[in-house]
């Protein structure tokens, strides 16, 4: 009689131990949510290598657009210091690896590309999957269907899972194409900005200016073959740098901005490519 008392409390105070925590816990993770969703930040992530004119340009703009809608933001400039050639995927890596913990979406956005038309082409958390802003129907020179260059915009979540951009890329081009089968490899959906009242003429305005930036479209050894590889263990993780300068520095606008300085470190057995023949003994 006593036994089935006592069994009968404790499964009682169990029970009802139970319910307080569940409801407790289901409280917590509610407001945790709410929470989330109310805080999406975006890294804007900009390659660069000497286009401090076009920064000074590119860095207020974006800034009063990003702000007439309402995007916070944060921008990371990644500087690549060393004498390689330009290796635009290994610098977009290390702007998410140095952005991760403090945003939760990305735009890799390449300096020379602004786009114009704030009340159509939203910058807003790609929930839905990776978003191409410079879609080849508006961007004012590149219209093939799978360019994903330019403006892309992905999830902290979906970039870690497609491991990053190939770093293999050094020189010009390709890096973007690359990108395009990790994304259609992982079953993620593309979106692109439609049926904008802007064409390919004023959607964007392009300020790069050939002359004085020339393309290095130079490709050694089997560096063409090799390029058309996907790699997909290669990526952010893969990707080897040393941070030597950050600062928090200002346009002359006052606009606030990460600029990163960063060596990137070749590996000389994969990608001999990675410095013009001519500079080799002196780069290393
Ligand atoms: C930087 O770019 C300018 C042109 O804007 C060029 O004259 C200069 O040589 C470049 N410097 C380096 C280190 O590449
Ligand atoms: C774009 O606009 C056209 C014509 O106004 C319409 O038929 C079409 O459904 C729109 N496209 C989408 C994806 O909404
Ligand atoms: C784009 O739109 C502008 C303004 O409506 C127009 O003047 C221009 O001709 C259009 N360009 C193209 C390539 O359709
Ligand atoms: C990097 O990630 C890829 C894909 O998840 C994996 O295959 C590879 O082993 C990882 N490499 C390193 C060095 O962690
Ligand atoms: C880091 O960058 C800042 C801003 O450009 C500069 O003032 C400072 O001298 C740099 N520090 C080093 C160690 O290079």
């Amino acid at each position: 009689m006593f036994k089935i008392r006592v069994l009968i409390r404790i499964g009682a105070l169990y029970f009802l131990l139970f319910f307080l925590i569940s409801f407790w816990y289901s409280s917590k993770v509610e407001l945790h949510e709410s929470n989330l969703e109310s805080k999406h930040r975006l890294a804007v992530i900009v390659p660069f290598r000497n286009r401090s004119s076009e920064l000074e340009q590119f860095l207020p703009h974006m800034n009063a657009y990003l702000s007439s809608q309402a995007i916070d933001h944060i921008f990371m400039v990644i500087n690549q210091a060393d004498t390689h050639r330009f290796n635009r995927a290994a610098l977009i890596n290390i702007g998410f690896i140095e952005s991760r913990t403090v945003v939760d979406y990305i735009v890799m956005h390449d300096i020379d590309l602004l786009p114009m038309n704030s009340r159509e082409l939203r910058y807003d958390y790609p929930e839905n999957g990776p978003v191409h802003l410079a879609s080849p129907i508006y961007h004012p020179i590149y219209h093939y269907p799978t360019y994903v260059g330019g403006i892309l915009m992905i999830t902290c979540e979906d970039f870690e899972r497609v491991n990053g951009m190939s770093p293999l890329y050094w020189g010009w081009g390709r890096e973007d194409d690359n990108f395009f089968v990790r994304m259609k490899l992982a079953g993620m959906k593309l979106y692109r900005p439609y049926n904008l009242t802007t064409n390919s003429s004023n959607t964007f305005a392009h300020i790069h200016d050939k002359n004085v930036h020339k393309r290095d479209y130079a490709k050694y050894g089997q560096q063409k073959e090799e390029g058309r590889k996907i790699y997909p263990e290669m990526g952010f993780n893969t990707t080897k740098y040393t941070l030597i300068n950050k600062s928090i520095l200002k346009t002359k606008t006052g606009v606030e901005y990460n600029m990163l300085d960063v060596k990137l470190e070749c590996d000389y057995n994969l990608t001999p490519w990675c410095d013009h023949p001519m500079t080799t003994n002196i780069s290393k």
